[in-house]
């Protein structure tokens, strides 16, 4: 049993639902918490990552930042699955398209999250493991994507540890970006890798679902507008996922 609060968010487990979507930008899910949840409570605010409860459609949900990168997506999914009885986290994020098959403003529905972290070391595992979505989630968020009408893709997304990379120098095949998309990776983001591994080792879990805010192949970048239309596309997947949990 940990003691609360734990180091890094100021509740006690029965704050929180046993679903939480995460957006990265905390200030994200006080816009969710005040947009599409009822009767939400503030459950954390340390560092200002802050965290709602309420329900939506009936069904209690919670909401909080993950932060940006492995590692704090890593801590944050890290205490509430192992202390704060959390089942399931559903990382709703943006990324940047990296295959011709996905288009802007598309959903990606994360099957598998390649990286190039070094997070899963701490495992000590004898080969390299792959990081996958549950399937329950992915089966229940693809079902609501089809209801919902949704131009979506499925299958591995990146979760790279820069944003700003430094192969500019290389030739253009030899970039990151272009083998990685070799290999079929849809779109990149920074978070799904860890979620993955920690809800696995917690026997929990998880799901990433992001919108391709920019395209790194076309060039294509979205307006604030449209990144929030289709950011309201996500979360309402996200949370009509989470009602059939
Ligand atoms: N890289 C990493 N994460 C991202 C990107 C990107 O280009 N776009 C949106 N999230």
């Amino acid at each position: 049993m940990a003691n609360y609060p734990t180091p890094h968010i100021n509740a006690t487990p029965d704050d929180f639902a046993k679903t939480v979507l995460m957006p990265g930008d905390p200030l994200r899910a006080k816009f969710i918490a005040e947009n599409f949840l009822e009767e939400a409570v503030q459950v954390n605010s340390v560092r200002n990552m802050l965290g709602f409860t309420g329900f939506y459609k009936g069904e209690r949900v919670s909401v909080m930042g993950s932060g940006m990168g492995i590692p704090s997506i890593g801590i944050y999914s890290y205490e509430l699955f192992n202390f704060f009885g959390v089942e399931n986290i559903i990382r709703v994020g943006t990324a940047g398209g990296m295959s011709e098959k996905v288009k802007i403003r598309d959903v990606v529905i994360g099957m598998g999250a390649c990286t190039n972290s070094n997070f899963v070391k701490q495992f000590h595992l004898p080969g390299d493991y792959a990081p996958i979505a549950s399937w329950e989630l992915l089966e229940a968020c693809v079902n609501k994507a089809k209801e919902l009408g949704l131009n979506y893709n499925v299958g591995n997304v990146l979760s790279s540890d820069t944003f700003y990379g430094d192969d500019g120098c290389l030739p253009d095949e030899l970039r990151g970006n272009a083998l990685w998309a070799k290999m079929g990776v849809l779109a990149v983001e920074m978070e799904s890798a860890a979620l993955y591994m920690n809800a696995a080792r917690a026997g929990k879990n998880a799901l990433g679902i992001f919108t391709v805010s920019d395209h790194l192949i076309t060039g294509e970048a979205t307006s604030a507008e449209e990144r929030q239309n289709s950011f309201t596309d996500m979360m309402k997947l996200a949370l009509e996922t989470a009602t059939v949990l």
